[in-house]
């Protein structure tokens, strides 16, 4: 008979071993990995597939209440146990909430533990024999993702970028709907992992260094943030940046496609060979402009070598920190780029730049602000159907941007 594969997930490691110990004369029960953190237990889960996950709750980073919302969805055929310790009641509710199948409060007997293994188990099988196949079939977790690479891009920094990346890929991610990878491809000066109060371990440079750039060697590099959303950050320091090329970017991109359905690219504000790759591979480059003069005429320029390359239909303008202080509003922007503005996102200084020195994004922290609002607004629109997307292109109205800067500089007096 097949042995039940459990993964054991605790922090401390001589909780786990002690685990392991208590298991080893069960002659059915087989444990299969270990995960010192909730994000760990995820990946591991999607890569072995355990019949049984063993999820401590308190953990630091991510909790198990959270992992086991995510394992829930992301590996449904896997059964969480919880084990907690007296005290935790209140959590176990909240655990059974987010899909764990039974609980075992610490310490525990081999006995008890064999016994809730053995117990959740029959369940599930029997509940996977009366779904029958239409089950397996229906079960999300195998199936190809369609991987839609969106490349957020700018004429310069400080526009707001990394902002809009991170919040639009948490935004999905957190749905539990979506699996969502944001790739930090600022390379020497990536923030990503700062935006999402992350610490790097591996990074996309450890990657290139491997002997052969597969799938589970881009998985063993990702972080997983609590809202779902997983993680490749930029080198640890600007001089590992060169170790990755623009071939590197194309075949990562290649790799990771059809284990997403959003891959969100945050760029440096330079057309450059990487820049360029992801802009191939993107479905969508979304051009992040303010209501200054000199982002206008670079933003201009931008677009005319984005259509030189034939991307112009995939560009999206997001205008950020808009506000009436700014002098130019978003009509303003559209006849001076004739381009519609797809999104506008307020100028919110108080809550977002909190929200990055929390390292918390803003559409969790301060959810009912206007930018929180915004963003919701792109990711109704991501997840239309396909064809009620929106049209970028704006009928052509001004003759010349240079005509139109003047005519702003004359009200400025410039
Ligand atoms: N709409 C906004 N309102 C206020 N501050 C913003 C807004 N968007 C971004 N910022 C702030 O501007 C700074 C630079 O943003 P960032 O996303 O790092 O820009 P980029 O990635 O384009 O260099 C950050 O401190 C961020 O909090
Ligand atoms: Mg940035």
């Amino acid at each position: 008979m097949k042995k039940i594969s459990v993964l054991i997930v605790d922090d401390i490691s001589e909780t786990r071993e002690s685990i392991r110990r208590l298991l080893q004369f069960e002659s059915d029960i087989k444990v299969i990995g270990e995960a010192g953190s909730g994000s760990e237990a995820i990946r591991l889960a999607e890569e072995l597939h355990p019949d049984i996950v063993l999820m401590d709750i308190n953990m630091p980073e991510m909790d198990g209440i959270r992992a086991t919302e995510l394992l829930t969805l992301r590996v449904p055929a896997s059964a969480v146990i919880i084990m907690s310790v007296q005290g935790e009641q209140a959590y176990l509710r909240r655990a059974m909430m987010a899909g764990a199948r039974e609980y075992i409060i610490k310490p525990f007997t081999s006995d008890e533990l064999a016994g809730a293994i053995a117990k959740v188990h029959e369940i599930e099988e029997r509940k996977r024999q009366a779904l029958g196949a239409s089950a397996q079939a229906a079960a999300p977790v195998s199936q190809p993702r369609s991987g839609r690479v969106l490349s957020f891009f700018s004429t310069k920094g400080g526009v707001g970028k990394t902002t809009l990346a991170v919040n639009l890929a948490v935004s999905l991610a957190a749905t539990g709907k979506w699996r969502v990878l944001l790739v930090d491809l600022n390379l020497q000066f990536g923030d990503v992992a700062v935006f999402l109060n992350l610490t790097p371990k591996r990074t996309i440079a450890d990657i290139t260094q491997a002997s052969s750039l597969n799938y589970a060697e881009i998985q063993s590099c990702l972080l997983t943030h609590s809202s779902g959303l997983q993680v490749l950050t930029a080198p640890t320091r600007p001089e590992y940046a060169e170790l990755v090329t623009a071939e590197h970017i194309d075949k990562i991109l290649t790799e990771v496609k059809p284990h997403f359905d959003f891959i969100i690219c945050d760029n440096i504000s330079r057309f450059e060979d990487i820049s360029l790759v992801s802009f191939d591979a993107a479905e969508q480059i979304w051009l992040v402009v303010s209501t200054d003069i000199p982002t206008l005429k670079n933003t201009k320029l931008s677009l005319e070598v984005l259509d030189g390359l034939h991307h112009s239909d995939k560009v999206r303008l997001i205008l950020n920190r808009s506000g009436k202080e700014m002098g130019l509003d978003m009509q303003d922007v559209e006849k001076a780029l004739n381009f519609r503005v797809s999104y506008e996102i307020p100028s919110d200084g108080r809550n977002l730049v909190a929200a990055v020195n929390k390292g918390v994004p803003f559409v969790s922290g301060h959810p009912g602000s206007k930018a929180a609002e915004g963003i919701r607004k792109m990711v109704e629109d991501l997840t239309l159907p396909r064809p009620a997307q929106d049209i970028a292109k704006f009928s052509p109205q001004q003759p010349s941007l240079w005509h139109y800067f003047r005519g702003i500089g004359k009200v400025f007096g410039f």
